[in-house]
């Protein structure tokens, strides 16, 4: 096939293009990207148990709900030391399916109650092996009085698996016959951007390699909450972490919120993205929904989170923000109220409810974006405000995503108005079995369905895959576009991954008019240009057979002879698995020329992305 792309025409593409989707869900939170690697710390959530705890030496361990650490933090571990006992005591914690532990330094912090004065030992010790990686001895004057807080940071080596745990003991003869009650155990890696009560710098760093532009949070679901009373609230997760009670989340365990508002906005600071801050709209995931007056709280209560953000540190909101480290207001560009209300009967009230948040919002701060959660017309206020961008979601077979490649060609423009595809993934095969890890038949079909949205980049403002991340031993929903666990080099990036990157990494601000010798299906294609006189041409192969391709760009003067081929290929059920990583993109080159183009193979199922500099 010969595509000829034009220097000329074509349209502006939304510079939003790419980003990333976060809830806390497959432990992507706490157990996932939060920096805090010990499991159940804060006994938060409905069923709170002694989970991932265990004794060490002659000891027995309590859940004690009458000595709290703070209002919020209303559960302590009682560590009880029988008469006698001589040696060194006290108990351990196995993390999220293990701790992982890395040549790194951390920092543990823990608070302690109870009459005590010696040396407390922190330590990360293999769990079968025990052997010791890392260990600090700290001097310690506890009373009974109150709780005294106590810090460390020491230096471990690497161990060889995720079988580790983190361990806290004591001179058991100083406590024989009495007990010790500890309170929200926390241990953090070197933090992305070395911040305090960040996410963990591997797993940023692997994120920020995609390019992304967004960072939609925090859900998803997880937004929404079972009940009201269960939503995700934003006033819970900020602060200092002992004054966060955490919730029961929607994906079936307990959020520690420790990952709260500012830290999603320090992670987007950190990460140059826009945030796009979802707030609760009313809808529940079963447990009823708020509308007509009875919304109005929560409309409030909006107004009173975006004060927080964005006042003025004289306000009462932006004082309590400056209080907690950030006196200059974040950036807040976008917001999206609710999360899939054309679902869980939300549809019939979401134009009432929208229209609620929307004429407060914007009468506030006119300069934000607002987006509904739904692009079906029948839940949605009719005229839909100017300016009102709409999302919708897409987990699809393969065969979907391809006949979905148009999905946006004959779309209404409508000044102002845009979409964002805020969820998408392909989750079956095409017999409807489900995908667990994307696969290289999968993500073609992901690609070409992206290839459609930068066509349509002018309508299209955002696209985000979803789930973003999984723990791999904790996951509900699968697949997700990158897992971990405890082990050194888990990490893991799906072949999905693989084509977010090289599709974000390879954005041009004008998409360019793109004319080929063949139809659209099996091979699809997208070229754009940047301001700076690069061209990127993306192709996709949705067939078995490679396809012999010539790109001609007739109107690229001065373009280096030399252009970059990237391409990722693979049988078609071919998979990432942790620690076997089989699907990733070559990096090579094509020598060609203006005058006669740039040829070279596309394989089967396979994607190219051509690169000519000018
Ligand atoms: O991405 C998983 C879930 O899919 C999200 O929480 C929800 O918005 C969608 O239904």
């Amino acid at each position: 096939a010969t595509l000829t792309v034009s220097t000329t025409g074509g349209n502006a593409s939304s510079p939003l293009l790419y980003g990333l989707m976060f809830e806390d869900i497959n432990n992507s939170g706490d157990g996932g990207i939060h920096g805090q690697l010990l499991q159940n710390n804060g006994f938060q959530g409905t069923s709170p148990t002694l989970a991932s705890y265990a004794a060490v030496g002659n000891t027995t361990l309590t859940l004690d709900t009458t000595v709290p650490l703070t209002s919020a933090i209303t559960k302590t571990l009682k560590v009880t030391v029988p008469s006698g006992t001589t040696g060194s005591v006290g108990f351990s914690n196995s993390g999220y399916s293990g701790v992982p532990v890395n040549a790194d330094t951390y920092q543990s912090y823990f608070w302690i109650k109870g009459s005590y004065t010696g040396t407390i030992t922190i330590s990360l010790v293999g769990s079968s092996s025990g052997i010791v990686y890392g260990s600090s001895d700290i001097t310690v004057t506890s009373t009974a009085a109150k709780f005294t807080y106590v810090t460390t940071t020491f230096a471990s080596s690497q161990s060889p698996d995720g079988d580790n745990v983190w361990q806290l003991t004591f001179d058991g003869s100083k406590v024989a016959g009495s007990s010790l009650w500890f309170g929200l155990v926390q241990l953090f890696p070197v933090t992305y951007h070395e911040r305090f009560n960040g996410i963990r710098a591997d797993v940023g760093n692997f994120l920020e390699a995609i390019g992304p532009s967004f960072l939609r949070f925090p859900g998803g679901n997880n937004l929404e909450g079972a009940s009201p009373g269960d939503r995700w609230k934003w006033n819970e997760t900020i602060g200092p972490v002992e004054n966060r009670p955490g919730r029961q989340g929607d994906w079936g365990y307990a959020n520690t919120d420790a990952l709260g508002l500012m830290e999603y906005l320090q992670w987007c600071e950190d990460m140059s993205l826009t945030p796009i801050l979802a707030i609760w709209s009313g809808l529940t995931l079963g447990g009823g929904i708020i509308s007509g007056a009875a919304l109005t709280p929560y409309v409030d209560d909006a107004l009173n989170e975006l004060e927080f953000l964005l006042g003025p540190t004289t306000s009462t909101w932006g004082a309590l923000r400056a209080s907690y480290g950030h006196p200059t207001p974040y950036s807040i560009s976008h917001l999206e109220i609710g999360n899939e209300d054309n679902l869980s009967g939300g549809c019939g009230t979401y134009a009432s409810r929208f229209t609620a948040f929307y004429d407060a919002i914007h009468a506030a701060y006119p300069s934000i974006t607002l987006i509904a959660s739904t692009t079906s017309s029948s839940c949605l206020p009719s005229p839909l405000p100017s300016g009102v961008w709409t999302d919708i979601h897409h987990y699809e077979e393969p065969a979907q995503f391809i006949s979905l490649f148009d999905e946006f060609d004959n779309y209404p423009r409508t000044p102002g108005y845009g979409i964002f595809v805020g969820e998408y993934a392909n989750t079956a095969t095409d017999s409807g079995a489900t995908t667990y890890w994307s696969n290289v038949q999968g993500a073609v079909s992901e690609a070409v369905y992206m290839i459609g949205l930068e066509r349509n980049s002018d309508l299209v403002k955002m696209a985000s895959y979803a789930p973003l991340l999984e723990h791999f031993n904790m996951a509900e929903w699968s697949p997700d576009l990158v897992g971990l666990d405890s082990r050194p080099g888990s990490l893991t990036g799906s072949v999905s991954y693989c084509v977010q990157k090289l599709f974000s990494k390879a954005r041009g601000s004008t998409i360019l008019p793109a004319t080929a010798d063949v139809d659209f299906n099996p091979l699809f294609w997208v070229a754009s240009m940047t301001d700076t006189g690069t061209y990127y041409v993306k192709i996709a192969n949705y067939q078995i057979g490679s396809q012999n391709v010539t790109v001609r760009i007739p109107g690229a003067e001065g373009a280096s002879e030399k252009a970059g081929l990237q391409t990722l290929t693979g049988a078609p059920t071919q998979s990432n698995y942790p620690l076997d990583i089989t699907v990733l993109p070559v990096e090579g080159f094509v020598n060609g020329s203006v005058a006669s183009g740039w040829t070279f193979e596309v394989p089967g199922y396979g994607i190219t992305v051509l690169t000519v500099t000018s």
